[in-house]
């Protein structure tokens, strides 16, 4: 399994779905463009994909609510919608590049061209703003004390902001109300080495990250997914 899947061939093998949905992960993407299309007026030239059926594929995952990956271990895919559109470029590139190793994604992201990546993300950072309410300045939820003496030894909010909601710089991500499981996943992702298939090369997260237990990771993405923010799933037939 050290070969590039197809992203295809890699949807069927890297998730698994909930039983309430009767469609397999590998059709949704598949039948979704043609009537999403039709339902929705055409913003590129004829001729030229539309941003609709440029998204058709995330949908799949990143548009059903608790839908989860398989790889490297069970947990919900990361909400985008709300996302900022400088930071998903941002981390399609880290997939494309192999700096952020996951065989779905990278076979995703390396089928992307630089405009697709920009229209999806524009896409993505609209589609959460749109009947979402702004986060209050500060964090919804004050920490426990241990969990606040983690923060503080990492300064966390200096770069995420006092919300984690608003980072100082917008390739970075939003954070707050991202669903557990998957912050601990991209946590302890940030400390892997050396390995072919998992793991983040980002010095600066990796540093941080170094510093803590796997326990410590746990209960800062507790934290952390238990505050207000911007982030969403948006389901399909709610932007049809
Ligand atoms: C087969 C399911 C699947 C499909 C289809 C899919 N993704 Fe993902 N995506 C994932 C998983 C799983 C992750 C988390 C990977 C990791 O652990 O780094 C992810 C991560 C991401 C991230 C990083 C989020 C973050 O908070 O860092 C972005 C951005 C993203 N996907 C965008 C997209 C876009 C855009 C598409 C469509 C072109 C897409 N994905 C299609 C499963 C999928
Ligand atoms: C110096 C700035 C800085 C500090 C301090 C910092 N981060 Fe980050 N963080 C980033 C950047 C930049 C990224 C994006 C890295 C990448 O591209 O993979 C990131 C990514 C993340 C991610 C992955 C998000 C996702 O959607 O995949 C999590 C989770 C995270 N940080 C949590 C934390 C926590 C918890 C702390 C404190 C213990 C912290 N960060 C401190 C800059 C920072």
């Amino acid at each position: 399994m050290t070969k590039l899947l197809t992203p295809l061939f890699a949807l069927a093998v890297a998730c698994v779905t909930g039983l309430a949905y009767s469609q397999s992960p590998a059709q949704a993407p598949v039948a979704a463009p043609a009537p999403m299309a039709a339902a929705v007026p055409a913003q590129a030239p004829t001729g030229a994909k539309t941003v609709q059926a440029k998204v058709a594929v995330c949908i799949g995952c990143h548009g059903i609510p608790g839908y989860q990956a398989s790889f490297p271990e069970v947990y919900r895919v990361p909400m985008i919608s709300g996302q900022s559109a400088k930071y998903i470029v941002a981390a399609l590139n880290a997939y494309k590049a192999g700096d952020r190793k996951h065989p779905t994604m990278r076979g995703i992201a390396s089928a992307l061209s630089d405009q697709d990546m920009s229209d999806i993300a524009a896409y993505y950072e609209l589609n959460g703003k749109e009947g979402a309410r702004a986060p209050a300045a500060t964090a919804s939820r004050e920490p426990n004390a241990k969990v606040a003496a983690l923060l503080q030894k990492a300064a966390c909010a200096s770069c995420h902001g006092a919300n984690f909601s608003k980072p100082i710089d917008p390739s970075y991500p939003k954070i707050a109300g991202q669903h557990s499981d998957y912050l601990f996943v991209a946590l302890k992702a940030y400390k892997i080495e050396n390995n072919p298939t998992s793991g983040r090369n980002n010095a600066v997260m990796s540093a941080i990250a170094r510093q803590f237990s796997n326990d410590e990771l746990k209960a800062l993405s507790k934290y952390v997914s238990s505050l207000e923010g911007e982030l969403q799933t948006r389901p399909q037939a709610r932007f049809r």
